[in-house]
C-alpha cells in the first residue's frame, strides 16, 4: 500500500509561513527563509526549470520526495499562493488535487501537472490522489490547517520536516490545536549545515 506522507519547511520556533502569508507574499513576512535551504539545489532548480545548483544531501532529501510522489494534496491557500508564482511546467510533474468549498474546473499544465478541486473533503481527495498515484505516495503538500486534517484523521503514516534555524517570531503553526496524544516515532535524522531533516512515523495516539 502506498504511503500518505507530508513534508514542511518549519522555523525553529515552529512556524510553516510568516504572518501575512497571501498570493504575492507567499510563505508570509520572511516565510522564504524557511525554505532557503532548498532553492540552490539542483533537483529543486531542474522543477523550476532552472539548470545547475548544489547535488549534496540536501538534494538529495528533495530528489527521493519527489521520486515517490505519485500525486499530491494541498489546501486552497497554499495553491492560491503558488497559483500565481509556479513556473509553466510546475514542479509537481503529477496530479494535484486542491481541497476548497468552491468549485472550479480542473486546470492543465504542462509536464503533468493538473490541478483539481475537491470541494467534498479529505476523504476524497485521499482517494481521488491515491488513485491518480497508482501504487506511488501520495503527499500532503500543505498547508497546516490541511497537513492537521490529515494527522487528526489518522490518516497521515510519515511526516518530514525540515528544520531551519532561523526564528520567525509569528505566523502560521503547523501544531496549533493539534491532541498532545499524537503518536510519533522518530524514524530518520539527516543533519546538513543549512537545515535538519526529520523523519517521523505516526503510530497510535500516546496513552
Ligand atoms: N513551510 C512549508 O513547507 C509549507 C508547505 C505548504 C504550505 N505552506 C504555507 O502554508 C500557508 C497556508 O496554510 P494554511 O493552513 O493557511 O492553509 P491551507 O491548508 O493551504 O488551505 C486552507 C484552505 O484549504 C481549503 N480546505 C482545507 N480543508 C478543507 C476541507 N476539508 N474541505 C474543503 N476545503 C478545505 C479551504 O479553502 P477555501 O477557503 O477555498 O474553502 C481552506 O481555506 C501558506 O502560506 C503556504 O505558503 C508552507
Amino acid at each position: 500500500m502506498s504511503k500518505v506522507f507530508a513534508s514542511l519547511g518549519m522555523s525553529l520556533d515552529g512556524f510553516i509561513a510568516g504572518p501575512g502569508a497571501r498570493p504575492g507574499n507567499p510563505l508570509g513576512d520572511g516565510g522564504t527563509r524557511i525554505h532557503e535551504w532548498v532553492y540552490d539545489v539542483e533537483t529543486w532548480r531542474a522543477r523550476q526549470n532552472v539548470e545547475g545548483g548544489r547535488a549534496e544531501q540536501d538534494d538529495d532529501v528533495v530528489r527521493e520526495n519527489f521520486d515517490r510522489s505519485g500525486a499530491y494534496v494541498m489546501g486552497r491557500r497554499m495553491f492560491a499562493e503558488g497559483e500565481v508564482g509556479w513556473p509553466d511546467p510546475p514542479p509537481f510533474r503529477a496530479p494535484v488535487f486542491v481541497l476548497t468549498h468552491t468549485p472550479r474546473e480542473p486546470w492543465v499544465r504542462q509536464g503533468g501537472t493538473t490541478f483539481a478541486f475537491v470541494t467534498d473533503g479529505i476523504h476524497s481527495a485521499l482517494d481521488q490522489a491515491r488513485k491518480a498515484a497508482a501504487g506511488k505516495d501520495v503527499q500532503i503538500s500543505g498547508g497546516a490547517e490541511t497537513v492537521r486534517q490529515f494527522i487528526e484523521a489518522g490518516l497521515l503514516d510519515e511526516l518530514q520536516i525540515h528544520l531551519a534555524p532561523l526564528v520567525l517570531g509569528a505566523g502560521v503553526r503547523l501544531f496549533d490545536g493539534v491532541s498532545p496524544a499524537l503518536g510519533l516515532e522518530p524514524a530518520r535524522v539527516v543533519a546538513s549545515p543549512r537545515v535538519t531533516h526529520l523523519t517521523y512515523l505516526l503510530t497510535a495516539p500516546r496513552a
